[in-house]
């Protein structure tokens, strides 16, 4: 071997001198032949290379013979880097073709369930015997909940860009707890206290179905039983002296297990039966809250209910008289 740089006695573990006492093809076949002996490289090839510490590299290696010499002059480029950067590349593109193909899907869907609804909805409005009745609620119900799902897939595969405006936390909670109050048993009490009024710069129906997961959620672990959800909203500034709107849903349900709690955020994860949860609920709402520049805090623990809290800048913010709304006669 004529010459050789650092890099290259780097990758074999030597060092220049000693790299220069060797024949190259023995320096070669000592690190089991992997720069490829004979293969053609006078066109540049990628090839994994192991180094003598056993971490491997991706190498450009070009070889060419130097006129009509014995000699040849390898070249080896590491692109491991680059090589680590492309896969990951690649690797979120095919995470967006999957969200793609899955938003595609669940909008055909939503245009297939659009008349189950439709019929259903007309239908209850007509005569019908209480057998028939109670049937047609049933298909009511589950085309509700899958429309449910399809929009949690939407919002999931972003399909729907946020449209963000000002929107109000006082008056959006009271919305949405008016809207679930007729869905969630009467032996779950809602209690809402708006301690401040905040403003905050938001997409008004992803926010909706940040709190209606939570709500849900919360309503799913009181179960049977009777249990309370406590809604509140106030003003917060953080150590950076950031105005935030803060939202606690908290439920007397059955709270979770530390092993539970940290998987909560992922994708399909579920403890509930097949056709109860999609365990799509959480994802949406932390894909949403992170879209907002916000962010969430969990307390919990078995037997004890459990305490979700979002974090979201503010716009504006206002201190109110406190309005405190207890739902003691429900629906
Ligand atoms: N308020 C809560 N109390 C106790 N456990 C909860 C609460 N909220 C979430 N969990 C746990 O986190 C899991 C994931 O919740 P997530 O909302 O993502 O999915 P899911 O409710 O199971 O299904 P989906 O919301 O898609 O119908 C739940 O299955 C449950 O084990
Ligand atoms: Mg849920």
């Amino acid at each position: 071997m004529l010459f050789t740089n650092q890099a290259a006695a780097a990758l074999y573990g030597s060092t220049v001198e000693e790299m220069l006492q060797t024949a190259f093809l023995e320096a070669r076949s000592s690190t089991d032949g992997l720069l490829v002996q004979t293969g053609d490289f006078t066109r540049p090839q990628e090839v994994d290379f192991v180094d003598a510490e056993g971490a491997t590299h991706r190498l450009v290696v070009s070889r060419n013979l130097i006129g009509d010499t014995d000699f040849d002059l390898t070249l080896a480029l590491d692109i491991t880097e680059v090589h680590r950067l492309q896969m990951q590349l690649h690797f979120a593109q095919r995470l967006e073709t999957v969200g793609t193909l899955a938003g595609g899907i669940a909008h055909d869907f939503n245009t297939l369930l659009t008349p189950i609804l439709g019929y259903s909805t007309l239908l209850e409005a007509m005569d019908m015997p209480d057998e028939v009745r109670t049937r047609l609620g049933h298909i009511t119900n589950a085309a509700l909940k899958a429309r449910n799902v399809v929009h949690q897939i939407l919002t999931f595969s972003r399909q729907r860009l946020p449209s963000r405006r000002q929107v109000s936390m006082p008056a959006l909670i009271h919305d949405v707890v008016s809207l679930m109050r007729a869905t969630i048993p009467a032996h779950v009490l809602f209690h809402v206290a708006i301690r401040d009024q905040t403003m905050i710069d938001a997409d008004p129906g992803q926010l909706e179905q940040v709190l209606v997961n939570l709500i849900n959620n919360a309503a799913q672990a009181i179960g049977n039983r009777p249990g309370d959800i406590h809604i509140d909203t106030w003003v917060e500034t953080n150590e950076a002296g950031l105005i935030q709107a803060a939202v606690r849903v908290a439920d007397s349900g059955q709270g979770m297990s530390g092993e539970v709690m940290s998987h909560i955020f992922e994708t399909f994860f579920t403890t509930k039966g097949v056709g109860e949860g999609s365990g799509l609920g959480l994802a949406v709402v932390h894909g949403i809250i992170q879209n907002h520049d916000g962010h969430i805090e969990v307390e919990s623990s078995p037997g004890k209910g459990t305490t979700f809290t979002l974090l979201l800048p503010a716009a504006s913010a206002l201190p109110l008289a406190a309005i405190v709304e207890t739902d003691s006669t429900p629906a």
